[in-house]
């Protein structure tokens, strides 16, 4: 076994939509490529940090375009921010309807991947090296994603209604 000295931060997973993967209207169903969106997010930043990884976060996510089984999907996905213990990667997912030779943007979104030790707690992750000044900016565009996820995260917390209330919806 030869021992990896590079850091990897890209990930391609190519998948073909199978029939078992449609919904009623013949389309493939939205929550099966958010399964394959988590586990491709998932090992590119398992991968990268070399440790078991959880999912935190997604933000919000867009489908621009209809998935046909029939087609394959490509998640290309990339570190692209790192904080102490979590891991920003960037997802973008293609469409590529074979017989009639095109491609199509189908989602793009960004994952919160945490690394943790054998407990389940939070872990230190690699500082990314930068090779290039895309992965610079990259980087810089993550760092703001992630203070504006914790500003998100704190205007949520106002417009909390209390449990109480919540209930009482319902009787
Ligand atoms: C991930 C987990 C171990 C983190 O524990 P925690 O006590 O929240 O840890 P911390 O508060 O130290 O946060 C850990 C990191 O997540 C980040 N974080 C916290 N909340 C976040 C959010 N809502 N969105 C994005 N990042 C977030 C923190 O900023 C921190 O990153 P940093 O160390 O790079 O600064 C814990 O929340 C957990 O086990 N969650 C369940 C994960 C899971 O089961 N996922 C699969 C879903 S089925």
């Amino acid at each position: 076994m030869k021992e990896k000295s590079k850091q990897e931060k890209t990930l391609l997973m190519t998948r073909l939509m199978t029939p078992d993967m449609s919904n009623f209207s013949g389309k493939v169903h939205g929550g099966t490529i958010l399964k394959l969106l988590d586990e491709a997010a998932f090992t590119c930043a398992s991968r990268y940090c070399k440790t078991y990884v959880v999912t935190k976060s997604l933000d919000q996510v867009e489908f621009k375009n209809p998935i046909e089984v029939g087609d394959l999907v490509t998640f290309k996905c990339n570190v692209n921010y790192v904080g102490k213990t979590s891991m920003e990667v960037g997802v973008r997912v293609e469409g590529e309807r074979i017989r009639e030779k095109k491609e199509y943007h189908a989602i793009s979104s960004y994952f919160t991947m945490v690394s943790v030790n054998e407990e389940g707690k939070p872990m230190e992750v690699p500082r990314l090296n930068f090779e290039s000044d895309i992965e610079e900016k990259l980087f810089e565009a993550g760092k703001m994603r992630c203070a504006m996820r914790k500003e998100i995260q704190a205007r949520n917390k106002k417009l909390h209604v209390s449990l109480e209330n919540w209930i009482k919806i319902w009787s």
